[in-house]
């Protein structure tokens, strides 16, 4: 008896189909599992493989309404665990490829064209300075620096500016009191009587440097700002030389076309002394406000050294003589750039200052 139920089992095929069908869907997920997906194409033929219309698991769907129905429920999961795997391993390699090709965007390729990063710029300020040192430099002038705290002595009284001299009026001062005499400079001349106690001439200096007044801050006057002092002492110099020198730097400077002209002036340490105007043009209002309608604007002032400034600084007046000029570098930096406001130039506003 058993072994005709046995011989007709096995006709029938029922125990080898069974096992077959099982056997057949074990082989697809072991072929989803280790099917090489290296690139697009081979994902490709995965897709066409596995997951396509006419894909490979498919047909084992069909077969569910052939399996006997106490093997139907696991059959069919086994199924849906291979489609499962399929569009699994479909997606992860997708993702896989998406974020290697966001991060090969960041990979850094030296053959690629340099970005420009905007760096910061020199100050106007420094830009208008190092350009007049650049003139004067090329007619043999020296650049000196010296202190910003100075003493009566070196700011005024050497200066032929004693304690009660009106000149005194025409700069306001900042003391500081508790240390003796001393004062924030109120000009580079400060320099001059420095260089010249300690060196013997010819001199030819230039003095670059910030200076301070106890003036209302507007848009024409600020209580720092910065000059620059020239000071040139030998045998036999005369206005002429002066006149020459200046001409020389407000060509550099503004163009070969300018014009300029001195203008008889006073100031305690130079004799006789000049100021010196350069032509800017009256053709607007602006030009009306900042020439206070001549056409003309003052850029520095100038003259011969006195004979008194020479001897005390040890300099004697019967062998040499010499010119100085004096000239406030915000207002050249006004004049190139045609700025209306002295206050920009100590704001540190990155607008104003990117400009330039
Ligand atoms: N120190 C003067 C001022 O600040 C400018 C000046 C005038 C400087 C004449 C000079 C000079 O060297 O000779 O107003």
């Amino acid at each position: 008896m058993i072994v005709l139920l046995i011989s007709y089992l096995c006709a029938t095929n029922v125990i080898t189909m069974s096992q077959d069908w099982f056997a057949e869907i074990k082989r697809m997920i072991v072929e989803i599992q280790s099917f090489e997906i290296k690139d697009a194409t081979s994902l490709e033929q995965f897709r066409l493989q596995f997951l396509g219309t006419k894909n490979l698991i498919k047909p084992l769907f069909a077969a569910i309404g052939k399996i006997p129905n106490e093997l139907k429920k696991e059959y069919g999961q086994l199924v849906n665990e291979a489609k499962i795997l399929a569009e699994e391993r479909f997606e992860s390699f997708k993702e896989l490829k998406e974020s290697a090709n966001k991060s090969n965007a960041n990979h850094l390729d030296l053959s690629l064209p340099v970005r420009l990063r905007s760096e910061g710029t020199r100050h106007p300020i420094s830009q208008v300075l190092e350009r007049i040192v650049g003139i004067f430099s090329k007619i043999g002038f020296e650049v000196v620096e010296d202190r910003e705290i100075e003493d009566d002595w070196h700011n005024f009284t050497a200066l032929n500016t004693p304690d009660d001299h009106p000149a005194r009026d025409m700069q306001d001062t900042y003391y500081l009191r508790d240390f003796g005499n001393m004062l924030l400079r109120t000009h580079t001349s400060s320099v001059q009587t420095r260089y010249m106690e300690l060196n013997k001439p010819p001199i030819r200096i230039l003095a670059p440097g910030r200076v301070y007044r106890n003036e209302t801050i507007s848009a024409r006057s600020h209580c720092q700002f910065h000059q620059v002092e020239g000071l040139y002492i030998d045998k036999n110099i005369s206005m002429a030389d002066l006149k020459q020198t200046l001409l020389f730097f407000a060509k550099e400077m503004y163009g070969t076309e300018v014009r300029m002209r001195l203008r008889p002036s006073y100031f305690p340490f130079t004799e006789p002394s000049a100021e010196m105007d350069i032509y800017w043009g009256l053709k607007d209002e602006t030009d009306y406000r900042i020439t206070k309608g001549t056409g003309w604007l003052e850029i520095l002032g100038c003259g011969m050294v006195d004979p008194a400034v020479l001897s005390n600084c040890g300099i004697d007046p019967e062998v040499y003589s010499g010119f100085a000029f004096g000239m406030g570098i915000e207002r050249q930096a006004m004049l190139l750039h045609k700025i209306a406001d002295i206050r920009y130039f100590f704001e540190n506003d990155q607008r104003f200052l990117n400009q330039f």
